[in-house]
């Protein structure tokens, strides 16, 4: 079978990423976590002390976008991509809640949505790809041959994302992460560009009371069913 194009959209914390990895890694495909990508630039402008109290102005942000570099290599003792802004590898501290707390908002910004599209479409023009986030079915690769909408129920999204971060380490309340995925939800589904919607032909996945094993087969069956021979 030729290579495809797999697009996993859905709300924040809903095990999107550590789906699309396994699915990546059981097909041989390379990850594409568009968030991190976003989660960079949203890093970069806080070490520029350019968001004060999750205020910022979008022509500075827009400023630096030219000084941002990106790219990913694979980590052999995590079998997962690590990321690296200007040739630094920040895959942890651009999971912090700081970077959280302020993404969305950044995200919104279209000189900031231009430049991260270009380079997502640049990563998976050869096909082979699993990437993962809100718009990735939808506006980056609409034409990819699989498109998953992703959701969970809300405490149990708010669980799973405590209990990772506390395995990390990083203590924050139960109530702060679950109102931090709310604001996320409400401003990525809200956003004038591209917002996270359902597109039309993807197939919606609730993975609330599934394991990962269960959603990885969910997925290998829409695979095979789409390799079936037109009848
Ligand atoms: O997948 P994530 O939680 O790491 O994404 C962080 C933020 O980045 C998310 O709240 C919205 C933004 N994002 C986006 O706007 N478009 C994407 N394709 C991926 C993420």
């Amino acid at each position: 079978m030729s290579k495809i194009t797999i697009a996993i959209d859905g709300y924040s914390s809903c095990g999107k990423s550590t789906l699309a990895k396994a699915l990546a890694a059981h097909l041989g495909y390379a990850y594409l976590d568009s968030g991190s990508m976003y989660r960079c630039v949203t890093l970069y402008a806080l070490r520029k002390g350019l968001i004060k109290d999750g205020s910022f102005i979008k022509e500075e942000i827009i400023k630096i976008l030219p000084e941002i570099n990106l790219r990913f290599e694979f980590n052999p003792h995590t079998k997962a991509s690590d990321t690296f802004l200007n040739e630094e590898n920040v895959e942890k501290e651009i999971r912090m809640m700081n970077v959280s707390d302020n993404v969305s908002k950044i995200s919104t910004i279209h000189e900031v949505r231009v430049k991260m599209v270009a380079l997502q479409r640049e990563l998976g023009k050869n096909k082979g790809i699993v990437s993962d986030g809100r718009d990735i079915g939808s506006k980056v690769f609409p034409d990819a041959e699989l498109k998953i909408f992703m959701t969970a129920d809300t405490d149990i999204r708010t669980q799973r994302r405590y209990d990772e971060l506390s395995s990390k380490g990083q203590h924050v309340s139960y109530n702060e992460i679950k109102a931090n995925l709310l604001s996320r939800d409400y401003d990525d589904t809200h956003r004038k560009e591209n917002p996270l919607v359902q597109a039309k032909d993807a197939i919606v996945l609730d993975n609330s009371d599934l394991t990962r094993e269960q959603q990885l087969e969910f997925i290998l069956r829409l695979i095979k069913d789409l390799t079936l021979p037109v009848q």
